[in-house]
Order: structure tokens, then C-alpha cells, then sequence
């Protein structure tokens, strides 16, 4: 088969070439901006296979998105390309309904065109895979989960334009009966994950000796799911998912963000000991919480095990333990990032 990628160079994107070119024969397109959050050093170890092509293209364009269509002939299209952090949404929501509402409406409609010059068999086999997000369903209390029925409620600049483009990729599929699926799932974690989200942002501050911003209590709930079980599930979905229908993909890994941020600590303490003896978690710093910060989440992920067999394999503990040690061991890849784009300065204070 032949993917086409959006987003190929950012954390998630990355993850689901280097699977793809690792552990299938397919061919895989990817197709990226190069904004501040992608980069191609994401994809270096895959690079050189034949089986691999880089385009830089910006979704937004349709006659670029037309012509790497055109030249790469897609069996699926998995749309992961996106502004993706809720920070900063906060102090620039423009550039978000740009790129993840008129961008998806410009990759839905050059898809729509492409897939009605297929012949019957291609246009059988073809699929639009749209990757979104649990914050589409809004925040939870302290009990109950989302499920693919539960109604949207966004509730920042982020989550409503994700949202937006889940409601546009299921219009496209009932309306023009373009053959899209669509998986919501929770926080990811793991290697090449951009150091300005949480777990990689604690990590290069503990080891810069810097204070360790949590929000607000630190209270918040997220279910954490390691980023390599979820390209596993997106790779079963767009292979035998069932057209037209969601999957929400979660880790069952309920933690609210100060246990995450312990943990992170309590690793690092055994993986690199401060040299005065201390421990990291003597640099938590208690900030401003985040405007309308979302409670908790969490997914009943029944339906994808149960239709899918997908299931993920990384507990919290396992998962936290490889990802510190990646960040240990490849400090060159976030140095450079941390230094070129500010990454762990504080976003999203709606001043
Ligand atoms: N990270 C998470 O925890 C998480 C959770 C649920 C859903 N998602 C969704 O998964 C997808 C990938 O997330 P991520 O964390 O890898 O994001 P990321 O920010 O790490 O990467 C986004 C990639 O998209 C590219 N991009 C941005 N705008 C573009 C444009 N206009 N045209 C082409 N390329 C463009 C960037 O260059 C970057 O390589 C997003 O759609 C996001 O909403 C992420």
C-alpha cells in the first residue's frame, strides 16, 4: 500500500512513518510544513529507505496538496498535520482554525477529487484516516469515561478547531461518502515528543537545574498513552477499520500531572543524581494554571479492542521509564530545539 502522511515530521506523525517503514513493505509519503514543530531529524533512522519520500508542502495549499496526491497515487491519506499545542491556542487561535480547520477542509476536498478519478477497486480500497483528539468531548469530573458517543464540547481555542475538523471529515464521509475514519485519542508520550509539552518540558528543566512549572495543583487528570502503541492503532484502524465509524485510542493510565511530574523526577533521580544528592522534585514550582483548563480526561477504549484487537502494551511505568532514558541519551535532539524555538518558555496566560 501507499500512505500518505500529513504531519510526518512532528511527534505522532514521525512515530507512524518510522512504523511503517519499519515493520511493513508499504510506501510512505510525507507530506509537511516544517513549522517551529516539525523537524526531519524525527526521521533520520528511516530516511534512506526507497520506500520513503519527504515533500514540504503547507495542508492549506490546495495545489500543492493536489500535486504530491497526484505524483504519490495514496492508497490512505492519515491526516495528522495540525497546531497541536493548547498553550498556544490560547495566545494565537488564528493560525489554529487555519491549519487544522481550512487545512483539513483543503486535504478533505483534494482527496474527494482524487478518489472520484480511481477506478472501482481503488476507490474501494481507498481510505481518509483523520487523526483528532480527546479534548473534543470537553472535561470529565471525577468519574465516567468518553465514548465515541459521548457529544463534543470543546473547550479551547485547540480542542473547537479539532473538533471543527472532526465535524467537517464525517460531513465529507455522510455527504460525499468518501471512505473516512476518525480516532480520538488521549495524551501521548514517548521519544521526539517537542520540549514544550509537559513530560519532555520537565525533563530539560530538571536536568538545567530550572524551577518546574506544574499548573495550578497540578491536579488535572490526563490518561497517557505511549506514542508507539498509538501508531499501532491508528496503522489497525486505516488497514480494517470500518469506514465511516471513530475509535477512541487511550493507555488506560489515569495520572493527574503532579504524579506524572514525580515520577519524571524519581527517574531522573536514579538515572542522573543531582550532584548535591537531592532530589528533582525539590525543583516543583506551583504557577498560574492554565486559562480554562480542562479537568480530566479519560477513554473507554472498548470499541477498538473489541472490533480491532488493538490494545496498548505499554503500562505508565514502563512507557515513563523508556521515555526519560531516550532524553537522557539523546540530548543533542532536544538541546538543538530547546535552543532554536524558546520551547520551554511559559504559553497560554491569555495576557
Ligand atoms: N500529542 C498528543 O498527545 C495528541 C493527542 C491527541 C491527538 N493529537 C493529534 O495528533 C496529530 C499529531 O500531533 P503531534 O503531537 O504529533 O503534533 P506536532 O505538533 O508534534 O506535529 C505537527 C506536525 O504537523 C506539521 N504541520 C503543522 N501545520 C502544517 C501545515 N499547515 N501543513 C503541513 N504540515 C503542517 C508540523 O510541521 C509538524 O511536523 C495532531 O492532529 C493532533 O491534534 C495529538
Amino acid at each position: 500500500m501507499r500512505i500518505f502522511v500529513t504531519g510526518g515530521a512532528g511527534f505522532i506523525g514521525s512515530a507512524l512513518v518510522r512504523h511503517l517503514l519499519e515493520n511493513t513493505q508499504y510506501e510512505v509519503l510525507n507530506f509537511d510544513k516544517l513549522t517551529y514543530a516539525g523537524t526531519l531529524t524525527t526521521v533520520e533512522r528511516v530516511a534512506q529507505s526507497n520506500r520513503y519520500r519527504f515533500v514540504q508542502g503547507d495542508i492549506c495549499d490546495a495545489d500543492a496538496v493536489r500535486a504530491a496526491i497526484a505524483e504519490f497515487k495514496p492508497d490512505v491519506i492519515t491526516h495528522l498535520a495540525a497546531e497541536s499545542h493548547v498553550d498556544r491556542s490560547i495566545d494565537g487561535p488564528g493560525a489554529f482554525v487555519q491549519t487544522n480547520v481550512v487545512g483539513t477542509y483543503t486535504m478533505l476536498a483534494e482527496a474527494r477529487a482524487y478518489w472520484l478519478s480511481l477506478d472501482e477497486a481503488a476507490r474501494e480500497r481507498f481510505r481518509f484516516h483523520h487523526i483528532s483528539t480527546d479534548e473534543v468531548y470537553g472535561s470529565l469530573g471525577e468519574t465516567g469515561l468518553f465514548t465515541e458517543e459521548t457529544p463534543y464540547d470543546p473547550r479551547s481555542p485547540y480542542s473547537a478547531s479539532k473538533a471543527g475538523s472532526d465535524h467537517l471529515v464525517s460531513a465529507w464521509g455522510h455527504t460525499f461518502g468518501l471512505p473516512v475514519l476518525i480516532t480520538n485519542c488521549s495524551n501521548n508520550y514517548g521519544p521526539y515528543h517537542f520540549p514544550e509539552k509537559l513530560i519532555p518540558l520537565m525533563i530539560v528543566k530538571a536536568l538545567a537545574g530550572a524551577a518546574l512549572p506544574v499548573y495550578g495543583k497540578g491536579d488535572q487528570v490526563r490518561d497517557w498513552l505511549f506514542v508507539e502503541d498509538h501508531v499501532r492503532a491508528l496503522h489497525a484502524v486505516f488497514e480494517r477499520g470500518e469506514p465511516g465509524r471513530t475509535y477512541n485510542v487511550g493507555g488506560n493510565n489515569e495520572k493527574q500531572n503532579l504524579e506524572v511530574v514525580k515520577t519524571v523526577c524519581a527517574i531522573l533521580d536514579r538515572l542522573r543524581p543531582r550532584a548535591d544528592g537531592q532530589s528533582y522534585a525539590t525543583q516543583i514550582t506551583y504557577v498560574a494554571d492554565r486559562p480554562g483548563h480542562d479537568k480530566r480526561y479519560a477513554i473507554d477504549a472498548t470499541r477498538i479492542k473489541d472490533e480491532l484487537g488493538w490494545e496498548p502494551t505499554e503500562t505508565f511505568e514502563t512507557g515513563i521509564e523508556k521515555t526519560v532514558a531516550w532524553y537522557l541519551d539523546n540530548q543533542d535532539w532536544w538541546q538543538a530545539i530547546v535552543a532554536e524555538h524558546s520551547a520551554d518558555q511559559r504559553r497560554g496566560l491569555s495576557v
